[in-house]
């Protein structure tokens, strides 16, 4: 059967403009990070509600193709409890795995990079998830983030921490 190249678009919301995403998001995060976490469904739900924020943190941005939400990634503070002298924090950044690989990941976390530094933020900070952490310490490291230091995340599991600075316009 011949496969037609079926161009998308691809549109950033923030969740404060697709509300509706909210169960969505919280249902990737839980499945993705929660499902062996005692931590019920309706506060991760919860969580996501109030990141319908549009120029203040907490906030949550939706990549869509087309129609389609595919991914997302927020803003947050004390995302790391054990290092909550450093905020905030690029979090839950997340691509449906039918769709990784192909340059979403790169295009959210630009789109959250640059709405810090318009909303005046200075440095973001985030720690690697468990899955894949060399990978994930290389895919940080292509887009200019540098690790900052070793921690323990919330499950007491040992992750990297990583930094970016908003690039200073002389
Ligand atoms: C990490 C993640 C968001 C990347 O999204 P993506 O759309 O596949 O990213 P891109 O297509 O822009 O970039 C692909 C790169 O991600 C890397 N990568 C990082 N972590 C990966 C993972 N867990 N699985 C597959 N690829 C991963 C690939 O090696 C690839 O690197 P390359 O560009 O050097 O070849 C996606 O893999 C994901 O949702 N993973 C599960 C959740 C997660 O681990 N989130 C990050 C927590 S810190």
């Amino acid at each position: 059967m011949k496969q037609e190249n079926i161009e998308r678009t691809i549109t950033i919301k923030n969740l404060a403009e697709c509300l509706w995403c909210a169960p969505l998001a919280a249902h990737w995060s839980f499945t993705e990070w929660y499902v062996e976490r005692n931590i019920p469904f309706a506060v991760n739900l919860a969580a996501y509600q109030k990141r319908g924020n549009l120029n203040s943190v907490p906030l949550c941005h939706i990549l869509f193709l087309d129609d389609l939400p595919i991914g997302m990634g927020s803003l947050k503070e004390n995302d790391l409890w054990s290092r909550k002298d450093l905020n905030p924090w690029l979090a839950s950044v997340y691509i449906i795995p039918q769709m990784r690989n192909r340059g979403y990941g790169k295009i959210l976390i630009s789109s959250l990079e640059e709405k810090a530094w318009t909303m005046g933020i200075e440095q973001l900070f985030l720690f690697l998830g468990q899955h894949e952490q060399s990978k994930l310490s290389h895919f940080y490291s292509a887009l200019g983030w540098t690790q900052f230091d070793e921690a323990v995340d919330n499950d007491g599991k040992p992750t990297r921490i990583f930094m970016k600075k908003k690039k200073l316009i002389l």
